[in-house]
């Protein structure tokens, strides 16, 4: 059986492109792999982050994770910070990553912008990352297109390793989403859905109350031809909700297209709510009765000791092929 490691950052609320573009496959390869889904909250304080917020932001993307139907008896769900093999397997990775090659991360060049006081966590993300999949002897990592160079690097870490200490790591593979899974922001389609964009209309969180995802998508970016048509280079914002509606009604494009033949953009948005909210809404159920209960707890310290016993040996391993320790 092959093995699946992904994570999250507990970074504010998920919106439907982290569910279209990465959780559904969480969801599905749970039932043909062994599947290892990490809350990264040693990744999110790259960032400064209040303490507070934090501690909230881990249980609700543990709680999420859930709530979309990752199932705690088929998949391990943990938060990093309590499995100490990642720092530890960070710091001999760290040991072995060119400064050269950190600094040509794209996501580190557009987050520090050259700044001197840039945290050097944030140069050192990607050795972070590769942590956490080399040491559960990762097969396969889920992960939208944004985080190929990343697994470049973990991949070319664990190469560089085995050659010259000998076979120490797994070499992983990633696994991308098509671009149709893609998913781009609603006020301007030509950019990816982000968490992090300040217009709170530009995405639909799944936790989002009906009435804020019917005035995001109402508002959505369109164009001035009035046909409801797939055409991604000069039709970016039709085109962005019909895959969306796609998504999360199973019909195909084709289908939708043939069924709006003739009509008004106002008729696929108001459709678009009904279809969008009632997908959402069984996950905000289940979101509701798990954040707060005791069952999470217990599901991430099962989780925490379940990852525990992969890494161990793999950390023993390690350390042996560097000499360290007794
Ligand atoms: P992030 O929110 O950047 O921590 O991303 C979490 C996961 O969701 C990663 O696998 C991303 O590649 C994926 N993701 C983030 N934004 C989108 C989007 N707009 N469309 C599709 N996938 C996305
Ligand atoms: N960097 C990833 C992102 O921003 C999150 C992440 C951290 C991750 N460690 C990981 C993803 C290990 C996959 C495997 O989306």
């Amino acid at each position: 059986m092959k093995r699946v490691f992904s994570g999250v950052q507990p970074t504010g609320n998920l919106h439907i492109g982290n569910y279209l573009g990465a959780l559904k496959q969480f969801v599905t390869l749970q039932d043909d792999a062994e599947c290892i889904y990490c809350v990264v909250d040693m990744h999110s304080i790259t960032v400064p982050q209040d303490p507070k917020l934090l501690k909230d932001h881990i249980k609700d993307i543990a709680a999420l994770y859930m709530a979309v139907g990752i199932d705690p008896k088929k998949a391990i769900i943990f938060v990093q910070s309590d499995v100490p093999g990642h720092a530890e397997l960070n710091w001999i990775l760290t040991c072995n990553a060119y400064t050269g090659e950190l600094s040509r991360m794209t996501q580190f060049k557009q987050k520090a912008q050259g700044r001197e006081s840039a945290p050097a966590g944030l140069f050192c993300y990607p050795v972070l990352m590769a942590a956490d999949i080399l040491l559960y002897d990762t097969d396969i990592v889920p992960v939208g297109n944004d985080q190929k160079q990343h697994i470049e690097l973990t991949r070319d870490l664990a190469i560089r390793i085995n050659n010259k200490y000998g076979e120490t790591f797994v070499v992983p593979e990633g696994r991308f989403v098509k671009s149709g899974a893609r998913v781009m922001a609603l006020d301007d389609p030509t950019s990816k859905m982000s968490k992090s964009a300040p217009n709170e209309m530009s995405r639909i969180s799944l936790l989002d109350e009906p009435s804020k995802i019917k005035k995001a998508i109402m508002r959505a970016t369109t164009d001035s031809e009035g046909v409801i048509r797939y055409d991604i280079e000069n039709k970016p914002g039709v085109s962005n909700l019909l895959s969306i509606y796609s998504a999360f009604s199973g019909k195909t494009v084709e289908e939708l297209e043939a069924q709006y033949q003739g009509q008004g953009y106002g008729n696929l948005k108001k459709d678009l709510v009904e279809v969008t909210v009632n997908a959402l809404a069984p996950i905000q159920e289940r979101f509701k009765e798990i954040r707060y209960s005791d069952e999470l707890v217990n599901v991430l310290k099962d989780g925490a000791e379940r990852a525990n016993a992969i890494a161990e040996p793999v950390m023993k391993r390690v350390k042996e092929r560097f000499g360290l320790g007794l």
